[in-house]
């Protein structure tokens, strides 16, 4: 019985012609497949001319099943007691015709009846056997579980053989310049490509941004980008993708671009791009090389002896042909020159020389250092040295790190369904295998997640497996998962609490540490999109100071996946190893076994590795049965990382690997909250009673003190629209996208508008006129509110700065009744803070083109209404219909008879009755001395490169240039 082979699902053990007996054991383990056993779905038959019996119940029909022999035994006139029961409920009857018929006499003789007897029993006795040990059974017809074979440098899995001379470590040194200019403190990568699709173009980008790498993609055009900014240079390294577009810049481009590598000692490095027709010993214009071009070849390896090795090591040589057979390789004329990868004609009528596929001009010939590869980025050694090139070219300015942690969790050590849990012989297995990886992997533990309603609910030898887990709970790190396996967001605060007390007891009753500060949730429910009553219960009960998640912001692409701290709870971005729950048997492997091997050798997960400094990945108790597969998949991947690269591997506890994460990349901390209705994944586990419905449809962003409040109260009568609930802290304005209340979620954000089923009004709106100037509200407000339109109000900004300053006098602003305005505005950097900030805030809204600038980085023109305040205080019925048009918003409404002018008010007020209006507080067009003259000057001087630009900007975006601007600008 071979592994694929016959399955006792396939096993029908009949015996046939004692009398008519026909009785079958069909499909004992019917369902007992590779995948596993559930005795649920066994099912153990008699079935014969007599009828069917099974599991569930056992019915036998009467009739005429019986044939014409049997017909006279069945009692046809009396009235018998029972006879109208079934014949299960009849045992004595049922044995009585069940061996009649299978004897086929009346008068069988003593031996047929114990015959029978034995083999009842025996098959009685198979099927007990079977439904209390599954497990031993299918061991019988299982081979063993694959086993990490790879060795560097050998024949193994990875098929990498002896390094090429040695593979020891070097460092990294750039080469000795020294640069004069000097670049930007974070430069970034210049990427030439094709075109906006191209396959290599493509592959770079996604590097560099799994990465976190930042970088400029161009299309080469006529013209270069500009490279430098108030005289520092904007990029530390320069990739063409088609290295030949390079050579055939015109001069002047190419003059340019020379002197920016010269000038900021910085190097480029470009791929020879796939030709059609085959090139032997192609002079490449001005260097000193020739190439080769559509090259079959195979068995690559690295020059251990080369300066730009730091990532990658050479681990040996790669066994047979490589991808593709259009590789450019190159011969080098130049000593310095040197070959970083290379390998051999796999075509037996070339030449058998050795040829150079990677190649390192170390720039002593023209003072440009280039690294050049002979195919693309499908090659995954390719990869490696992509990202050592970058740091060799760029002096270590786009830097390198070597360190990687990587911390595995067993998702759930007790969940998963009978037959592919893990026996006692899985959990020696585990300890096996984590004593190997601490031996490669310094500090490394498998880190278990626990629901203790699911222990022992296996067979008794997974039950002994669980018995196991709890007797070696110290050779573990644990943590808290929930009691069942229920979805967080599914449940009240109080339901949570009760779940994890419940899991929190069973781990006191087992010793399993509770101080991991670490959790997760199943399905990545409740951690993002945030459902605040799990973080309430986390931290009350458990703690949790930690967990990790695949979903943010969105499960794919997966090298976008980000961390970020929410209630000072910091959650890891979870990277998947390419094991399910369902992933259980190495040939089962979805795509076949060489998916899983690719991915390891070189592939994907090997990948993830490399890019992220610190990895958390999730496995299932089913990785850890049967085949195993976690335990191989691990040991293969980092034998992998130690033979190819010189990255230093280590594994710590959960709340070490945060605090690692968040201080490599503090700017992840701040969440971006995302609209979970874009994305199918979130409204799965998304509470259901939330709606994109009660997000605002539309924003008033500001800035203040041009008329936001007039215009806010005007929308707030239109039948259609509904503004946000009122803050008690911030009053109309709920001041969401700008300061702290950012941090408390959208969860808090949503509170402040009705649930859809209790209102009516289509339109949703908010004000808060300090979004207008706020850096990162633009961004934030896209990632939640992608189809929000915009609504800005200007007047003229130095009126707006004087407004401001009044504004702080009348609330009794300290700053602002002791300095003057005059002081104010012209206060330098060396002021008081307290000045210094009343002065930005004065000043700094009114640079109006910079601001809207930001936000058309983020919206389209098309989302985005600017408002003339001015026009909006004296014809605020002609602004407002215009506006009705640019929101869509149905019915109409006739402001014409709802605004009034009010004489005493010297504005535009709400009509509440025949001669009754009702006009904005008192904080609303105050009355103050006007402007000096001096002041005046001095503001449309300041303002004037900004006046400039909003006009070109207004002029750009079809808009009547206002009669305020057009004035500052005489
Ligand atoms: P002043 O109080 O300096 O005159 P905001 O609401 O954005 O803070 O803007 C306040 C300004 O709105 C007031 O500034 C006022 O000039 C202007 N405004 C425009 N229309 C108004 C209206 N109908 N009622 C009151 N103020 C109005």
């Amino acid at each position: 019985m071979k592994r694929e082979g016959v399955s006792v699902g396939q096993m029908k053990l009949s015996v046939v012609g004692v009398g008519q007996m026909k009785l079958s054991v069909v499909g004992v383990v019917g369902q007992m497949n590779r995948e596993g056993v559930s005795v649920g779905q066994m099912k153990l038959s008699v079935v014969g001319v007599a009828g069917q019996m099974n599991r569930e119940g056992v019915e036998l029909l009467d009739g005429n099943v019986w044939g014409e022999d049997n017909q006279n035994l069945l009692p046809t006139t009396s009235y018998q007691p029972g006879q109208n029961l079934p014949l299960v409920c009849r045992p004595w009857r049922l044995w009585h015709r069940a061996t009649r018929f299978i004897i086929g006499s009346r008068k069988a003789s003593w031996r047929r009846y114990i015959l029978l007897a034995a083999f009842v029993v025996i098959i009685i006795i198979l099927y007990l056997l079977i439904e209390s040990s599954p497990r031993s059974i299918m061991s019988l017809v299982r081979n063993h579980p694959p086993e990490s074979v790879f060795r560097c440098g050998g024949d193994g899995g990875g098929k990498v053989r002896g390094p090429t001379g040695n593979a020891t470590f070097h460092p990294h040194l750039p080469p000795p310049r020294s640069p004069e200019n000097k670049l930007r403190d974070d430069p970034k990568v210049l990427v030439f490509t094709e075109t906006q699709y191209s396959k290599t173009g493509k592959d770079i980008a996604n590097i560099l941004v799994a990465n976190r790498i930042n970088y400029k993609t161009e299309v080469l055009g006529r013209s270069l980008p500009g490279l430098t900014n108030l005289s520092r240079g904007k990029y530390g390294a320069v990739i063409f993708e088609n290295f030949e577009r390079y050579l055939q810049l015109d001069p002047w481009n190419r003059e340019l671009l020379d002197k920016y590598l010269k000038d900021y000692s910085v190097g480029m490095m470009g791929f020879m791009p796939v030709r059609e027709d085959t090139r032997v010993g192609t002079k490449l214009k001005g260097l000193p090389l020739y190439i080769h071009t559509n090259m079959a070849l195979k068995n690559v390896s690295l020059n251990s002896d080369n300066p730009m090795l730091h990532l990658t090591r050479a681990g040996g040589t790669i066994v047979g042909p490589v991808l593709n057979s259009d590789w450019t390789t190159f011969t080098i004329e130049d000593p310095t020159y040197i070959p970083i990868e290379w390998a051999y004609p796999s075509l037996t009528d070339f030449s058998e020389e050795r040829q150079n596929t990677v190649v390192l001009d170390q720039g002593q010939l023209d003072g440009i250092p280039r690294v050049l590869f002979g195919a693309n980025l499908e090659f995954w050694l390719h990869r490696l040295l992509f990202l050592d090139a970058l740091s060799y070219l760029s002096l270590g300015r786009i830097p390198l790190a070597l360190d990687r942690y990587i911390l595995v969790d067993i998702d759930d050590i007790f969940v998963a369904r009978k037959g592919i849990r893990m026996t006692t012989d899985d959990v020696m297995a585990l300890l096996e295998s984590q004593r190997r990886l601490q031996e490669m992997v310094p500090g490394w533990r498998f880190n278990l997640g626990f629901s203790g309603k699911y222990y022992q609910r296996g067979y008794p030898e997974e039950n002994d497996g669980d018995k196991m887990l709890l007797d070696h709970v110290e050779d573990f790190w644990w943590f808290g998962h929930m009691w069942g396996h229920t979805q967080p967001h599914e449940l009240t605060q109080d339901e949570l609490e009760i779940q994890m007390q419940l899991n929190k007891e069973f781990a006191i009753k087992h010793d399993i540490p509770t101080d991991s500060g670490y959790s997760i949730a199943p399905h990545h429910s409740g951690v993002y999109p945030v459902h605040e009553p799990l973080y309430t219960a986390w931290k009350k009960v458990w703690n949790v100071r930690v967990t990790s998640s695949e979903e943010y912001p969105h499960l794919y692409p997966a090298r976008l996946r980000r961390g970020f701290i929410h209630r000072n709870i910091m959650v890891l971005p979870r990277l998947t190893c390419g094991l399910f729950t369902h992933t259980v048997f190495i040939d089962k492997y979805p795509g076949g076994r060489k998916v899983l091997d690719d991915s390891i050798h070189g592939g994907e997960l090997f990948q993830s590795i490399v890019y992220n400094p610190i990895s958390i990945y999730m496995t299932h108790l089913s990785n850890y049965g049967n085949d195993r597969l976690a335990l191989y998949t691990f040991e293969s991947v980092v034998k992998f990382v130690k033979c190819w690269t010189n990255l230093k591997l280590q594994t710590v506890p959960p709340l070490q690997l945060a605090e690692q994460y968040f201080h490599r990349f503090p700017d992840e901390a701040d969440p971006i909250w995302g609209n979970p209705c874009a994305d199918h994944r979130h409204m799965q586990i998304w509470a259901k009673e939330k709606s994109c419905d009660q997000l605002p449809k539309f924003l008033v962003i500001g800035p203040q003190k041009t008329g936001t409040t007039a215009l806010y109260t005007f929308l707030a009568m239109h039948p259609a629209i509904l503004a946000n609930y009122p803050s008690p802290e911030t009053f109309e304005e709920v001041q969401f996208f700008n300061g702290k209340n950012y941090y408390k979620g959208i969860d808090w954000y949503m509170k402040f508008f009705p649930v859809p089923a209790n209102s009516s009004a289509k339109f949703l709106f908010e004000k808060s006129a300090t979004y207008f100037e706020g850096d990162v509200v633009p961004r934030r407000v896209r990632a939640l509110l992608p189809a929000a339109k915009l609504v800005i109000t200007i007047i003229s900004p130095s009126k707006r700065a004087y407004s401001w300053y009044h504004h702080m006098r009348a609330h009794s602003d300290h700053t602002a009744l002791l300095y003057t305005f005059h002081q104010v505005i012209t206060a330098s950097d060396t002021a008081p803070r307290a000045v210094r900030s009343l002065r930005n805030k004065c000043l700094v809204p009114g640079m109006y083109a910079r601001h809207i600038e930001r936000w058309l980085n983020h919206f389209p023109s098309s989302q985005i209404n600017i408002i003339d305040g001015e026009e909006l205080r004296s014809d605020p019925v002609y602004v407002m219909n215009d506006l009705q048009r640019f929101l869509g918003i149905q019915p109409f409404y006739n402001y014409t008879e709802h605004l009034r002018f009010d004489k005493r008010k010297g504005f535009f007020c709400q009509v509440v009755g025949e001669d009754r209006t009702k006009c904005l507080g008192r904080g609303k067009g105050r009355i103050y001395p006007a402007m000096n003259e001096s002041d005046v000057k001095y503001l449309k001087e300041f303002y004037q490169p900004y006046n400039i630009a909003l006009e070109k900007l207004l002029t750009k975006l079809d808009y009547p240039v206002p009669s305020w601007l057009e004035e500052n600008l005489q």
